[in-house]
């Protein structure tokens, strides 16, 4: 297993600010997996769900982290919130590091959600409802790929954080 710090969740519950304030408090480099698929293609995700279809982007997801198993070590990486849906991805999850899972409410989420428009799967006329079903459906997977399930949904972004260092600190692998 590398020493990475690998953020799941669902879309909003956060994986991106946790890490970038991770990366500062660790001083270790942060990759997002949405990025790093953007960057490579030249496009966003949106334009990749519109021109390739979403079974395209699952397999760059794969692809991404089968890379990042060659080079990423000593960094946090934040994963889109659908890439753990795959079960092929859930080895490769392990093998990069440690895994936290950023937990939070439908009800949280949609709050941090309502007005984004740049997830396509949150294009629909009833983005709650939708939020809902496919909570429903990730919560359980999530948790069993996590090593570490932390509720965000009452927790300020520093009480995270603190609780991050908690948990790596009794993790032998990662105390330096
Ligand atoms: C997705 C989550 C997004 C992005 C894409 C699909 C999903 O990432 O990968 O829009 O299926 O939940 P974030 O979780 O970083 O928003």
């Amino acid at each position: 297993m590398k020493n990475n710090i690998i953020l799941i969740g669902f879309m909003g519950s956060g994986k991106t600010s946790v890490g970038i304030g991770l990366s500062y408090q660790l001083k270790r480099t942060m990759i997002d997996t949405d990025k790093w698929i953007e960057q490579k293609q030249k496009r966003t995700v949106s334009e990749i769900f519109a021109q390739s279809g979403e079974e395209a982007f699952r397999r760059m997801e794969t692809d991404c982290l089968k890379e990042l198993i060659r080079t990423a070590d000593q960094q946090i990486i934040s994963v889109g919130g659908g890439l753990p849906m795959k079960e092929e991805n859930h080895a490769l999850l392990k093998e990069l590091g440690i895994v936290f899972y950023l937990s939070a409410t439908p009800e949280a989420l949609y709050k941090r959600l309502k007005s984004d428009t740049t997830r396509p799967l949150l294009q629909v006329e009833n983005p709650e409802e939708r939020i809902r079903t496919l909570l429903k459906q990730r919560a359980p997977v999530y948790e069993a790929c996590a090593d570490v399930v932390l509720d965000v949904s009452d927790r300020t972004f520093d009480e995270i954080l603190e609780q991050i260092g908690k948990e790596l600190e009794e993790n032998e692998a990662f105390s330096d």
